[in-house]
């Protein structure tokens, strides 16, 4: 993959413009052009529009420029294009596959009994997770969900999910698609840092005992917004107590419980059922990269379909396409595997303690300034705050000068910010999480703001 050269981040064209260059790459024809002058099309047509996660400017998503041994486990991936759901279609695919979901069950401090499977994407590995609860809560019925689906409860009313009112919205999808609908999602109330209230979990379950039944809890560790741990080991003692599946939706934030410093933040890890995770985020594993942990490989055993042709049922080859859907999937595992061969456990650390110390540094010089709100005290890599002008400036409009704020920098192209809701106000939100991101780009996007709603009120 080539590193991208130049100043802008991307554009900074509109959609009409961006559809208009990209019109010749979708006029099919009869006659096929040359490998020279299909790159040159794209080079010319593509590229400019495509975002550039290399730079220090980029500062809005997860997104992540590819580390260069996930970058070279990713292309011997693509050149041997396997895949690797059995063992007939990739021995050493497979067998790679299995021996690495071991591997990484290992570095996150998993038991013996743990299994891991890998995933599209952090939202199919939620999915999963709260398929693989109400499975078990099935069982706790005395049905089998695979076979009588939603029906056997008789009704989905009174299944419950309860999770942090700023968990991700994969949880809705994954409530749409295992039809309890996202009438089946309990928000919990969050702290002034956004973690879930312990007191208010409990608060929730005695509350619907009556009318309802709670099948799964979510902690999420490292939300999207804030990058909020929830308090894991409190969650998992109420859900031990209380019998119920206990996910962590790791997706962006697991990485951090690498760190040390960070890693009390995620204790009560080994306790929860299923943990997701994605490393094609900060890891800089490239796209798709995602793994579905479960404290018992048994586990997975809810997710098996056998055929007669592979995932055959008396075989005891390696299948990972039993632990979950797809019959064709990639081997992604090469590039996490050639990632943390090559940077080496301890340079992961150091790659991870970057983003990190930047959105420390950000914390520290923000809050020390009357030109900014900070909204919350900064667990991972993402800090959320509000420009406030001075002089003071009615607080409906604040909402809107933020919204001015984000539309305007993202128009210009040099660098990118975010925006989102904390509570019922909006935010600007900045991430770290390239190695390459200091504090002091993050304080110069942060001061660009401030500068422009000068210009703005
Ligand atoms: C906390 C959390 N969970 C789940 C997801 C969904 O992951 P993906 O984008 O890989 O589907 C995200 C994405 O940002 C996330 O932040």
């Amino acid at each position: 993959m080539r590193k991208k050269t130049g100043g802008s981040i991307y554009s900074g064209a509109s959609p009409e413009e961006v559809a208009r260059d990209l019109a010749p790459l979708v006029d099919f024809r009869d006659e096929g052009m040359s490998l020279a002058e299909l790159s040159a099309l794209v080079e010319e047509r593509l590229l400019p529009h495509l975002m550039r996660y290399d730079r220090p400017s980029f500062q809005s998503m997860f997104n992540a420029f590819p580390e260069s041994g996930a970058e070279y486990g990713a292309r011997t991936a693509l050149e041997w294009n396997q895949g690797v759901t059995n063992w007939q279609v990739s021995p050493g695919g497979a067998m790679l596959e299995e021996m690495c979901c071991k591997a990484i069950c290992r570095l996150f401090g998993l038991d013996e009994a743990a299994g891991a499977t890998f995933m599209y994407c952090g939202t199919y590995a939620n999915q999963q997770a709260l398929y693989m609860a109400l499975h078990r809560r099935a069982e706790v019925d005395g049905f089998d969900l695979a076979r009588k689906g939603i029906a056997g409860f008789g009704g989905a009313a009174r299944l419950k999910v309860l999770c942090s009112s700023d968990a991700h919205f994969s949880l809705r999808h994954a409530a749409r698609t295992i039809g309890i609908g996202e009438e089946g999602i309990v928000e919990l109330p969050v702290d002034g840092n956004r973690r879930v209230e312990v007191s208010g979990l409990r608060r929730a379950l005695d509350e619907m005992r009556a009318q309802a039944e709670a099948f799964c809890v979510v902690a999420t560790a490292g939300t999207t917004s804030t990058g909020a741990v929830d308090p894991v080991r409190d969650i998992a003692a109420v859900c031990r107590d209380e019998d119920v599946w206990m996910h962590v939706d790791g997706a962006y934030g697991l990485a951090y419980s690498l760190v040390p410093g960070w890693n009390p933040l995620f204790a009560g890890l080994e306790l929860a059922d299923s943990v997701s995770w994605d490393p094609h985020k900060q890891f800089g594993v490239p796209i798709p990269n995602s793994i579905l942990f479960a404290r018992r490989e048994s586990d997975f055993a809810r997710m098996a379909l056998h055929s007669d042709y592979f995932n055959i049922e008396e075989s005891d080859e390696p299948n990972p396409g039993l632990k979950s859907p797809p019959s064709t999937r990639p081997l992604t595992a090469l590039s996490l595997v050639a990632s943390l061969l090559h940077q080496g456990l301890a340079g992961v650390r150091e790659r991870l303690k970057a983003p990190l110390a930047a959105v420390g540094g950000l914390h520290a010089r923000l809050g020390s300034d009357k030109g900014f709100e900070v909204l919350h005290e900064p667990d991972t890599g993402i800090l959320c705050f509000r420009v406030i002008p001075s002089g003071g400036v009615a607080e409906e409009r604040l909402d809107e000068l933020q919204q001015g704020i984000y539309e305007r920098m993202m128009a210009g192209g040099e660098r990118t910010i975010s925006i989102t809701r904390i509570g019922d106000r909006k935010a600007l939100r900045l991430v770290a999480v390239s190695p390459s991101v200091s504090a002091d780009d993050l304080i110069e996007t942060a001061v660009a703001a401030r500068d422009m709603a000068t210009g703005m009120i």
